[in-house]
């Protein structure tokens, strides 16, 4: 179990042969497994399987005993865990710069870390800086597929579609709205916002695997005015490529929904505000959720919008316990995310543990089954991308990460006691982090360790050490 696999050359597959198969333990979901610890025919598990890809796609996954025939070149990751990439769908890419920032609680965490380090990105060249640094993170923490913040500058978008495209990876978007409330430098106004949004739009919205997400940072920080904006924005999309995705945050701390209810006092909940502005729809993401009510769940459930269940940043901001069996019971949609920079960890598997500990202080438990499909089918079932990412169904594109099931003796340990699947999964899922990551798949290319990698060091140009107060 813990042979350590050949490490493979740098593949070049479209280059050479179009044809690549990985062998190792294959994991995937086929469908959702529900809450049991019983989840035999939602998953496809192959020990020392065969993932086939070809021109980037996958082709089929194959038991141990039908290798592929000689005209697929081989890697060999036996022993290690191949899985899709997972799909975060709430981050912030500026926010990497204050991860892990002391004391404070949403509202003065943003006055106090988080809008300093986003007016920075008003620069291009640190916007450019910031999206590569961020999306070779991401990488590198196993995570392939995201729905991103950028801060309120069109450059910072920009950046970041730039950068994704180049990696070939699926990101979706969109500058941050943001027309009060907040420092004069993060403002913009309704009418250069909307267009800032409809020139990234018709330039990135549908190109290759880049998709728009009106981007409203939150119902404190727009007017009026600018949440109607983005509802018109997403109307006028709604036929363009599937339509554009909408992002914000709703009912995350409960000083903030005080704020909100005298901000908006003729609405009869912060959930509200959006719906009556159009925000509310399938591709309609919102983080947080944790101080909503029957009302808002049963209007989540009516109109497809979906929560983002962000449970590190819920933890290190003290911001409150989100209630995932209530919102099942309700029929709304809940995919895990990391929320950095509240967030302490860009790695889904940090977020799914965190996640467990949420939900064991209110006696429920999140199975590794539903935690893990959470984080890759089901997110891209969320989005509407399961044709694409999240699974090794035959034509999807093959973001792949190969994971070492124990890093150092506890973990291996750990898994040498485990008696079942899911007794492996759940610690793996428990204990492993980024460090556990061996290799990452983007369209069948392996990107290499030392790009994934290159967040780690100092890009040059970079910003520099800050000065150190006493
Ligand atoms: N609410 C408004 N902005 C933010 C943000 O950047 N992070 C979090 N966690 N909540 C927010
Ligand atoms: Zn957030």
């Amino acid at each position: 179990m813990s042979s350590p696999a050949a490490t493979p050359r740098p593949n070049q597959p479209h280059a050479s042969n179009p044809r690549l198969a990985l062998c190792g333990d294959i994991l995937h979901f086929l469908r959702d497994p529900g809450w049991s610890e019983d989840a035999a025919d939602a998953v496809q598990f192959e020990p020392d399987g065969w993932l086939l890809i070809e021109h980037g796609r996958v082709h089929a996954v194959h038991p141990a005993d039908d290798p592929p025939d000689a005209s697929w070149a081989r890697q060999d990751w036996r022993g290690r865990l191949i899985m899709p990439g997972f799909i975060d769908p709430h981050v912030h890419a500026p926010q990497l710069d204050v991860i892990a920032s002391f004391g404070a609680a949403l509202l003065d965490w943003l006055e106090r870390y988080t809008f300093p380090a986003e007016a920075r990105y008003a620069d291009p060249e640190q916007s450019r800086l910031g999206a590569e640094r961020f999306l070779h993170a991401l990488l590198a923490h196993g995570t392939t597929s995201a729905l991103v913040y950028a801060t309120v500058h069109k450059t910072s978008a920009e950046a970041l579609f730039e950068v994704g495209q180049r990696l070939g990876m699926r990101l979706i978007t969109g500058k941050v709205l943001m027309d009060r409330n907040c420092p004069d430098d993060l403002r913009d106004d309704v009418e250069q916002a909307e267009r800032d949004c409809v020139d990234l739009i018709e330039r990135w919205h549908g190109v290759d695997r880049l998709a728009y997400a009106v981007t409203p940072r939150f119902a404190a920080t727009s007017s009026p005015a600018q949440l109607a904006m983005a509802g018109r924005l997403l109307d006028a999309y709604r036929d363009r490529d599937g339509g554009l995705y909408m992002q914000t945050h709703v009912a995350e701390n409960r000083d903030e929904v005080r704020w909100v209810a005298e901000l908006f006092p003729e609405s009869r909940s912060y959930l509200d505000v959006y719906a009556a502005h159009g925000l509310l729809g399938a591709r309609s993401v919102l983080a947080h959720g944790i101080w909503l009510d029957d009302a808002d769940r049963a209007l989540l459930a009516q109109t497809g919008a979906q929560i983002a269940f962000c449970p590190s940043s819920n933890l290190f901001l003290g911001s409150g316990l989100f209630d995932w069996g209530r919102a099942r019971a309700a029929g709304v949609r809940v995919t895990p995310a990391s929320d950095v920079g509240g967030g302490t960890s860009l790695c889904a598997l940090r977020t799914l543990a965190d996640g467990y500990k949420v939900l064991a202080l209110q006696g429920q438990r999140l199975p590794a089954w539903q935690a893990l499909y959470a984080v890759t089918l089901g997110a891209a079932q969320a989005l509407g991308l399961a044709h694409e990412i999240g699974h090794f169904a035959a034509g999807t594109l093959a973001d792949v990460v190969v994971w070492r099931w124990a890093d150092g003796p506890v973990q291996q340990r750990r898994q040498d006691m485990a008696r079942s699947l899911h007794e492996r999964l759940f610690a793996w899922m428990s204990l492993a982090d980024e460090r556990n990551v061996a290799a990452v798949y983007l369209r069948g290319c392996r990107i290499s360790a030392a790009v994934a990698h290159r967040h780690a060091g100092a890009a040059p140009g970079h910003l520099g050490p800050q000065p150190i107060a006493p």
